[in-house]
């Protein structure tokens, strides 16, 4: 089938309820930790752009558009339908995002939980190098698009010139066996520019070139207060890091989105409608029992008023038991 022979409601991207209906790969801990982040950066007045570098259908872009302030600007990077530069990123893309990913889902992600799109640049994410982001004027950034090492490590000198200079960067799979180059261009950024770890996670590096220690400090302060989690601090060559472990379990949901009372409404009405359908279905069901049983009964009766089972009976009512039994020995033989 064609996609013009969808339907347009079959062709419309479903809308989310709930950010766990946005498929992705930001989890609770890592949401909790933006939030915290985010949230630390806002009471302290601290005022910066927002920017996402790989989005995919908008889990982590959602969270982060959802901490945009007044006169802030949030910028998504993304390649969406659009081709990859080159053909090791193409790869990448036709194995993991290909078959899923549209700009259009994206954006009915997004507007789910939030009021606008994103300022959104569909491309590659090496065009934001070359001074088309302005230095210095972001207080967040996320490195999530390809995780080949030429391209994670161009990411990471683009944030290293749009962030102030106590902006938080954090990078996605910094430490996952399938992505080596993530971690390559991480921990040389670490060793090589300047870059400065502050918390780890399973899944995520946070840093800065800023002073870490503020940040580390508040977040070692948590220790014990976030339930299955366990905080720890070590150190790198010199270079203290605090290290988050634990479970997701207990972390606030994310707000609902805004078709949230609509869908709810949607799956009780259709829930309803199976319960009742289920019950038409038994009832018929019963109703063609009973109609067997009353063919039976019937079938049963007719045979037994058939003339020759009527004298069969009659024969056996009135002779003697002894010449019944002597006629059905004298058939048999
Ligand atoms: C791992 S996904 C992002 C996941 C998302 N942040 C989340 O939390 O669900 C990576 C994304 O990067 C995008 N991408 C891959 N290579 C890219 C490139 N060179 N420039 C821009 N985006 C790219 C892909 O299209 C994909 O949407």
């Amino acid at each position: 089938m064609t996609d013009a022979a969808l339907s347009a409601d079959q062709q419309r991207p479903a809308e989310p309820a709930v950010l766990d209906d946005v498929p992705g790969w930001f989890w609770d801990q890592d949401r909790h930790l933006f939030d915290w982040f985010l949230g630390r950066q806002e009471k302290a007045g601290r005022s910066g752009d927002l920017m996402e570098m790989g989005a995919y259908l908008g889990r982590s872009a959602i969270v982060i558009g959802s901490h945009l302030q007044p006169g802030e600007a949030f910028t998504v990077c993304d390649l969406f339908d659009s081709d990859a530069p080159d053909d090791e990123n193409a790869a990448e893309m036709d194995m993991s995002y290909r078959r899923t990913l549209t700009r259009t889902a994206f954006e009915t992600n997004y507007l789910a939980f939030n009021e606008r799109l994103p300022e959104i640049v569909q491309a590659p994410t090496s065009t934001l190098g070359g001074g088309r982001v302005a230095p210095g004027a972001f207080r967040f950034i996320h490195i999530d698009a390809s995780h080949l090492y030429e391209h994670v490590a161009e990411d990471i000198q683009v944030a290293r010139t749009a962030l102030a200079s106590d902006g938080v960067v954090v990078l996605d799979d910094y430490r996952s066996a399938h992505t080596p180059g993530v971690a390559a261009a991480t921990w040389e950024a670490v060793f090589n520019h300047g870059l400065r770890p502050i918390v780890l996670t399973d899944s995520k590096f946070y840093g800065t070139w800023g002073d870490p220690e503020p940040a580390q400090l508040d977040l070692l302060a948590r220790r014990g207060t976030l339930p299955h989690c366990d905080i720890s601090s070590e150190s790198v060559d010199g270079h203290r890091l605090v290290r988050i472990s634990g479970s997701d379990a207990g972390a606030d949901p994310f707000r609902v989105s805004r078709h949230h009372a609509r869908l709810a409404a949607e799956a009780e009405h259709r829930a309803a409608e199976e319960v009742a359908e289920e019950a038409f279905r038994a009832a018929e069901r019963d109703r063609e029992t009973a109609d067997r049983d009353l063919a039976d009964r019937r079938a049963r009766a007719a045979e037994r008023r058939r003339p020759t089972n009527v004298a069969k009976r009659a024969v056996g009512d009135l002779l003697p038991p002894v010449v019944t039994s002597a006629i059905r020995r004298a058939r048999r033989g």
